[in-house]
């Protein structure tokens, strides 16, 4: 029997805060959330991993990267590989985020490796699925879901779930301010729930967790993360304002705390 997942509240910075903005942001971050009722991860740039993971020593927050390459080494300049990343202690990292499908080529296939090189490496993987507004008002959002999970997880089994966290962030609810509603987010996080449970099995779907993204905030959250199917956040904008940010975590912590 499975029990209901530990929420995930996991900031994107995206590009924002090098190394000394990072700093500064992280030690407010660091202040605000000095105790948690939920798993917490904050995904800085590369270059200010090191920085973020130095001030959150002692603290519940885990530090993530924005993407990984899936070779371990070699001839592939401007990319760090998940091996790379776990030897500097980081425990997760974000694939497959529609902005790096839609400006910088990843595909389902890519997707598919740069998991496997992550699971290889020991990272928790926070794989993002959504579909477009076009593809909403075409009615395709689950025949696109489902490829792009079948796509992400081929050849992936259960086992390796313990280390795989699914994001639903509709395309068209990112970065806008158009936050889908909890019965539209719901919708879809069950329908993710439903598909893994086909191609794995029942206890491997009830017990991975899938998060929301798009446009969460302070204001929505509580909403959003009491639906039943959803197990936490990846929030972006309101990931750089610490104030905010607790408060989603907070909000993560009475949600899972009343499911
Ligand atoms: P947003 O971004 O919260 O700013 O909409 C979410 C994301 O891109 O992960």
């Amino acid at each position: 029997m499975s029990t209901k997942p530990r929420f995930l509240i996991a900031g994107n910075w995206k590009m924002n805060k090098g190394p000394n903005d990072a700093k500064a942001l992280a030690s407010e971050l660091k202040a605000a959330v000095t105790k948690a009722n939920c798993d917490v991860a904050v995904c800085p740039p590369f270059i200010s991993l090191q920085a973020v993971s130095a001030v959150f020593e002692g603290s519940p927050i885990e530090v993530g990267a924005q993407n990984c390459h899936f070779e371990k080494s070699g001839a592939f300049t401007g990319e760090i590989s998940a091996a790379m990343l776990s030897d500097m202690g980081i425990k997760y990292v974000i694939l497959g985020h529609s902005e790096r499908r839609a400006m910088f080529g990843e595909t389902n296939e890519s997707v598919s490796l740069r998991l496997k090189g992550a699971l290889t490496a020991g990272l928790k993987s926070i794989v993002c699925v959504g579909e477009t507004l076009e593809e909403r008002q075409s009615g395709v959002t689950e025949k696109l879901l489902t490829e792009q999970l079948d796509a992400a997880f081929n050849g992936i089994v259960p086992g390796d779930f313990d280390k795989i966290v699914i994001a639903y962030e509709p395309v068209w609810a990112i970065g806008t301010g158009q936050t889908a509603t909890d019965e539209q987010a719901e919708a879809a996080c069950a329908f993710i729930r439903k598909h893994i449970a086909k191609l794995f099995d029942a206890d491997t779907a009830a017990a991975v967790r899938v998060l929301y993204g798009g446009s969460m905030n302070a204001g929505n959250a509580a909403g959003l993360l009491s639906c039943p199917n959803i197990n936490g956040g990846l929030i972006g904008g309101a990931s750089l304002k610490a104030a905010d940010f607790a408060a989603i975590v907070e909000a993560a912590g009475n949600a899972g705390a009343n499911s």
